[in-house]
């Protein structure tokens, strides 16, 4: 399985939808992202966009894989490409932010993210509706980062 950067037209927004749950939200950063996929057999089994929020500097708007084929590593696989990518145009950082700090949070922190601010309230400030995963509803985000400069 390889990592291709596709039109954002070619990206799932039910996949995307499993990371971000408002389409309003994913509609209005999806066509400015950098987007990414890996497929099978012409069938994306896993998704991302990337966003350049200013200057040198990124973030990972949404990353999700195909339900039927999570945990078996090519969340990583894509992860891992994405930071690669972004390190190789010269950003300063690739930033993050997250609600759920179950194994998402590994996820990340093996990829080489690292925690670096609370933005409590995001979620109820930001989506009309509440979220909850798990059976937790998230409130606070994580914002997390890759620095190049480090
Ligand atoms: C987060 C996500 C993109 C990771 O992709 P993935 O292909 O499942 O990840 P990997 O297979 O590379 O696994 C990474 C780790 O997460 C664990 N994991 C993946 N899916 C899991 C699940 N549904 N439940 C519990 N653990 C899970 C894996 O077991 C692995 O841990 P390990 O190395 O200790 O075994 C994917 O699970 C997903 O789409 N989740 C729903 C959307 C989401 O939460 N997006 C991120 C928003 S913050």
């Amino acid at each position: 399985m390889t990592v291709q950067e596709v039109p954002y037209q070619e990206l799932s927004l039910e996949l995307l939808l499993e990371a971000d749950p408002s389409r309003e939200k994913l509609l209005s950063y999806l066509p400015r992202s950098l987007c990414f996929a890996i497929k099978v057999e012409q069938h994306t089994v896993g998704a991302c966009a990337v966003l350049e929020t200013s200057p040198q500097v990124y973030e990972l708007m949404c990353i999700a894989v195909d339900p039927q084929r999570q945990a078996q590593g090519i969340g990583t696989q894509l992860l891992e490409y994405v930071v690669a990518h972004v390190r190789g145009l010269g950003a300063q950082r690739l930033e993050l932010g997250t609600g759920t700090f179950g194994y998402q949070l590994a996820f990340y922190q093996r990829a080489g993210f690292r925690a670096v601010a609370v933005d409590r309230d995001y979620f109820l400030r930001t989506y009309h509706e509440p979220i909850f995963e798990d059976g937790i509803q998230l409130k606070d985000m994580l914002r997390l980062e890759v620095s190049y400069r480090e």
